[in-house]
């Protein structure tokens, strides 16, 4: 099959490699038809991470299932499935709370497992003809009878539309509150997009490329280019100088200044400012417990300088970490299927796989128009 590989920083191609398979009882192959790059991936194309040379990558997959293993119960071949990043078991500790970003069996040694992913276990990506997915039963969505038709829609449910959603979850944004929101990239618009599926009556977002700010402005969100002034004074003055109710960051630790010299602990402290005391902030951007290749010397060991004297006396709080897709993506595709969300508005381009490796150098520059990539290893017509 063909695949989008891993070979070096910046430098990713698809080639020909074995065909996924089968290997447990419980596993159910799909033939993938949607599969998007993320801004995750970016971490690793930039080689920021420690992935290894010849992964496949691809965690936001959709597709139809081509074979059931033996042991696979529910899931039939020909259902159109939409996969959460999560790679998850079901049965441990983690999962059977709902918390299938920290499963603690599928990636033994710490928590939480992804498909394509540095240090998230041995599992192959979906930015390929096909993709083993462990564990079918569990971790595949049946999507419903207009899957095709709004496939753009129910791909966003294998990763951003989650994410974003978990980190207004996080925040615990409330009806009427008002939000600010760092990063205005896939994950951060779905923040926004979330809140206000929420309530929020006010959703400010920081970002500095105006095609992004732009989308989150067609969605009645508020956009705040940080490179025409201090993010936090923009912030204090569409709050009466109070700051927001909540916050959420969707950036992670390369998050960086109008100029590109990255500052990872520059989103984190913002958003502690411009939070109002007793705000809850939800984290969603990535951090890393060691970044070696980072400028920074803190950030080289995953420590950033946060200003916990401020967050402390103001009383705030904070969730971070994996989205757990589980939790909310049954709920989000019924909000798809009945027309109350429509995700997709961000989708900027829907290319080959053979054209995966010149989207990446797009994406990954920010440049203009390049907000969100779909990948149609099996044609475009999907
Ligand atoms: N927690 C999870 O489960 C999960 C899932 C998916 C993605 N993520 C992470 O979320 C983050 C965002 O993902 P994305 O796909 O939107 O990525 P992206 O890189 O496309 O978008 C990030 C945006 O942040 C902006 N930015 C950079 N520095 C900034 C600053 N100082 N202030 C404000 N904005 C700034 C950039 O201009 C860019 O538009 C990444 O770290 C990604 O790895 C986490
Ligand atoms: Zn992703
Ligand atoms: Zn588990």
């Amino acid at each position: 099959m063909k695949a989008l590989v891993y070979n070096g920083p910046r430098n990713v191609s698809v080639k020909n490699v074995p065909d996924a398979e089968i290997k447990q009882p419980t596993d159910v192959l799909v033939r993938i038809t949607s599969t998007n790059i993320c801004g995750s991936d970016l971490h690793m194309y930039e080689g920021r991470t420690s992935v290894e040379n010849g992964k496949i990558l691809g965690h936001e997959n959709l597709g139809e299932v081509v074979e059931v293993g033996g042991a696979v119960r529910q899931v039939k071949v020909g259902d159109r499935v939409c996969l959460p990043f999560n790679v998850s078991c079901g049965f441990c500790k983690n999962c059977e709370r709902g918390l299938t970003g920290a499963c603690l069996t599928m990636n033994p040694g710490t928590a939480g497992a992804a498909y394509g992913y540095a240090e998230m276990g041995p599992y192959e990506g979906g930015q390929a003809e096909l993709l083993r997915v462990p564990y079918g039963d569990f971790n595949c969505l049946l999507l419903p009878e207009d899957a095709a038709e709004k496939e753009d829609d129910y791909v966003m449910l294998a990763d951003i539309f989650p994410t974003g959603y978990y980190a207004t979850d996080l925040a615990d944004i409330q009806p009427g509150e008002s939000v600010v929101i760092y990063g205005s990239g896939p994950v951060g618009l779905m923040a926004a997009y979330s809140a206000s599926l929420r309530g929020a009556s006010k959703i400010m977002i920081v970002d500095r490329h105006p095609d992004r700010l732009a989308l989150a402005e067609l969605m009645g969100a508020i956009p705040i280019d940080d490179s025409k002034g201090l993010p936090v004074e923009q912030v204090m003055d569409l709050t009466n100088g109070e700051g927001a109710d909540k916050g959420c960051e969707c950036v992670g630790y390369q998050a960086h200044d109008q100029d590109g010299h990255e500052h990872p602990n520059i989103t984190m402290n913002n958003l502690v400012r411009s939070v109002r005391p007793t705000g809850a902030l939800g984290v969603v951007g990535v951090f890393v417990p060691e970044d070696p290749r980072s400028s920074d010397e803190l950030q080289k060991n995953g420590q950033i300088a946060f200003d916990f004297g401020l967050f402390w006396s103001k009383g705030q709080r904070m969730g971070t970490g994996q989205a757990n897709v589980k939790a909310y993506n049954r709920y989000l595709c019924d909000l798809i299927a009945s027309g109350k969300a429509k995700p997709s508005f961000i989708v900027s381009h829907r290319l080959s796989l053979e054209e995966a490796a010149t989207a990446y150098q797009h994406f990954d520059a920010r440049e203009k128009g390049w907000t969100k990539v779909i990948l149609k290893p099996n044609g475009l017509a999907h």
